[in-house]
């Protein structure tokens, strides 16, 4: 049985033992419905730290109004069991309350590396990352703390923040975990019902497509973004939100695919909005 908290003073009285101890803690930050990407990102947590705290919270400021924040769906208990099978120590699982209390009018609004992509569709969403990562990274102090790259541009913020604000926390980056079949893990895959479910696989495929075009020389991002939104038009259940070229570190769009290039695509199928990408590091 892992230990799960709901305060904020218990998670600090934790990690200061730990801390008076002498260990080193990461924080795995999460908004829970934890899947094989999440247990990929606590393994690293688990094998770079002493201590592990996973945070579990459905962070209603990173939502739009219409947004899935209501659906977005929710099962402590097995958030619970994947945590304590994968070595984590904490759980923290706060209230809404607990984190933003009544009066709460304080926020870290980030300009440039959140102006394109997911910024264009969800334009209060960034600010609602940087300010509860920037509130969990100051309720943990952890040394080291993990991130997805299937939220490329989340963990091209994150960076950025942590860089601009003198944080002072290790920001890790970990692989994409897919499906047998190639669909990105997202706690939104299930959302999907078994005709969306295979519609969805136009995503990877796509992914897979630009990566071999890349591979075979293609340098124009017009072109590789013009092949690779045919290709999802063939789908008739994927609706295109953006396929975009930019810049990993600043998130600036790009106009010839070279070192540090992220190829990123948000996709509706059915009522989810599903992400995916490649990252050219070198080329
Ligand atoms: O990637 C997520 O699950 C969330 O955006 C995060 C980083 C936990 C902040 O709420």
């Amino acid at each position: 049985m892992i230990k799960v908290v709901h305060t904020i003073k218990e998670v600090r009285e934790q990690v200061k033992a730990w801390r008076t101890e002498g260990l080193s803690v990461g924080l795995v930050p999460t908004m829970g419905f934890l899947h094989e990407g999440h247990k990929s990102l606590i393994d690293s947590s688990v094998k770079d730290n002493d201590r592990t705290v996973v945070s579990v919270f459905v962070n209603p400021m990173q939502f739009g109004p219409s947004e899935d924040l209501a659906n977005y769906p929710r099962d402590l208990d097995a958030d619970a069991e994947l945590c304590a099978s994968a070595g984590a120590d904490l759980i923290f699982n706060p209230e809404p309350e607990e984190m933003y209390a009544d009066g709460f009018c304080s926020f870290v609004d980030m300009i440039g590396p959140t102006a394109e992509l997911c910024g264009k569709s969800r334009p209060i969403h960034f600010r609602g990352v940087c300010t509860v990562v920037s509130k969990l990274f100051n309720i943990v102090q952890p040394d080291r703390a993990y991130f997805g790259q299937k939220d490329a541009q989340q963990l091209a913020v994150i960076k950025r923040m942590v860089t601009d604000l003198n944080i002072p926390v290790e920001i890790i980056g970990c692989p994409i975990i897919r499906e047998a079949d190639g669909l990105a893990k997202s706690s939104r895959n299930t959302y999907l019902n078994e005709e969306e479910r295979k519609a969805a696989l136009i995503l990877s495929k796509t992914i897979f497509m630009g990566q071999e075009l890349v591979k075979n020389g293609l340098t124009d991002a017009a072109e590789l973004i013009s092949r690779m939104k045919e290709n999802i038009e063939t789908e008739p259940l994927a609706k295109i939100d953006y396929v975009d070229v930019v810049n990993f570190d600043d998130v600036s769009r790009k106009d010839t695919i070279g070192d540090n290039t992220l190829v990123a695509m948000a996709v509706y199928v059915g009522k989810a909005r599903l992400l995916d990408n490649f990252i050219i590091e070198k080329k």
